[in-house]
């Protein structure tokens, strides 16, 4: 009997265990309501993001935005283009997230967590998300781009509107309000980039005014590429930490295990990505007509291709429901998607949630749940609005002071 199922429902993000399982056994091409299909082994979701038999569904994601600004960032948002318009984009950012670059960002990373940690320890117990998950990478993306510290609330709210947008889901209130956060990041940014060419750094907005000179993007889309790294950059992050915290709270051996062991925390990040990652499900389109396990998909069919499932597909992973900070392929996952469009800032995601999860496990003795998580809504992201959690502090994190 076939499993008919609705992707857009919670239960596909938040009790998936049992339903996947099915899936991936029984039914690895799932047709939706509206046509589309969904993929969900390693395999199949591996092969869509890396053949060049399926592309991103452009002009179905622009037309379907109401015209105004955030139709524009529509046009320019690189993650949703093909060639060669995607290419030339990304040739212009990837300097950026170099290994060199990337690396550099350890130190500031090491201390705006020490910084963040310093004022939960003073609380006692809190929200993780507001406290740390958040404002980590928020501040991080603001120091690549430039940007001062008091503008983060800005520039984080106006892209969490505009992801909102995004969802396969919004409503028209959603569209509004993704409309006033593309006109105010765009504002924003257009003054910023005018300032910075009078006085190019060492940062991300002169980098990309540096190859507005070499005629790589014009100014619009350096404007729209800014808010895209703003976007991609910060929220991702923040649910990489709360899914993770999350994972360890509900299995306080793995918690205990990386206490014991700092240097797993590389592992356990790629673990904490495959395990729940931010983003449970992409989108493409067919090019031509394809078959995949055996069943013919038309050109032009869209494609829902499970993240979240395929990195707990039996045939790739053993045991793919238990999380093993230790798993040798834990780093196969496809959260960071593969292929053309595999996310520009992995590196630096990677390098926040090592650093992040090294410090929590060495300066907190304990951490646990103190009220219910508060799931974030919305089809693609799996992630927690709050996570209400009680903190207990390593003896020897206690200042001398104190
Ligand atoms: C744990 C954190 C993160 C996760 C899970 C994540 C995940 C992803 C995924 C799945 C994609 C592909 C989307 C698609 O093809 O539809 C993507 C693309 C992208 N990500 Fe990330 N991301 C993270 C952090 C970051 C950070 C920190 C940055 C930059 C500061 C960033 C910048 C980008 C960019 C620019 C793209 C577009 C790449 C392209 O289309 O060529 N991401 N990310």
């Amino acid at each position: 009997m076939t499993l008919v199922i609705n992707p857009m429902a919670p239960e596909f993000r938040y009790d998936t265990q049992e339903l996947f399982a099915r899936l991936l056994r029984e039914q690895p091409v799932t047709p939706l309501a509206d046509g589309g299909v969904l993929l969900c082994r390693h395999a199949d979701v591996s092969w869509a993001l890396n053949s060049h038999e399926v592309r991103r569904p452009t002009e179905w994601s622009v037309n379907r935005k109401p015209e105004g600004p955030f139709r524009d960032f529509g046009r320019n948002n690189m993650i949703g283009m093909n060639p060669p318009d995607h290419t030339r984009f990304r040739q212009a950012i990837m300097p950026a997230f170099s290994r060199k670059r990337t690396d550099a960002l350890a130190g500031f990373i090491e201390q705006t967590c020490a910084g963040l940690i310093a004022r939960m320890r003073e609380r006692g117990a809190g929200d993780f998300i507001a406290d740390f998950a958040l404002p980590l990478p928020v501040t991080v993306i603001c120091h690549l781009l430039g940007i001062p510290q008091e503008e983060e609330i800005m520039l984080h709210e106006g892209s969490a509107a505009m992801l909102a947008g995004l969802e396969i889901i919004a409503t028209p209130e959603e569209f509004e309000r993704a409309t006033a956060g593309a006109t105010a990041l765009h504002d924003y940014l257009t003054a910023v980039l005018r300032l910075r060419e009078r006085n190019l750094g060492d940062d991300l907005l002169s980098l990309l005014l540096r190859n507005e000179r070499d005629h790589k993007l014009s100014r619009e889309e350096i404007v729209w590429a800014a808010i895209t790294l703003l976007m991609a950059g910060h929220e991702t992050t923040t649910h990489l930490l709360g899914n993770g915290l999350l994972a360890l709270m509900r299995n306080p051996a793995s918690w205990r295990q990386l206490q014991a062991q700092p240097a797993l925390a590389e592992n356990a990040v790629e673990e904490f990505l495959r395990y729940d990652p931010p983003l449970y499900v992409l989108f493409r389109q067919a090019a031509q007509d394809v078959e995949v396990e055996g069943q013919p998909i038309a050109a032009g069919t869209f494609l829902m291709l499970s993240l979240a499932a395929a990195n707990r597909d039996p045939r790739h992973y053993d045991q793919p429901d238990v999380l093993d900070l230790g798993r040798a392929n834990a780093r196969d996952n496809l959260s960071f998607a593969a292929g053309r469009h595999l996310c520009a800032g992995h590196a630096l995601a990677r390098l926040e949630g090592r650093i992040a999860f090294r410090q929590l496990t060495q300066q907190l003795a304990d951490v646990g749940l103190a009220a219910d998580p508060v799931p974030r809504s919305g089809v693609m992201f799996k992630g927690y609005h709050s996570l209400p959690v009680r903190y207990r502090w390593a003896p020897q994190a206690v200042p001398a002071s104190a």
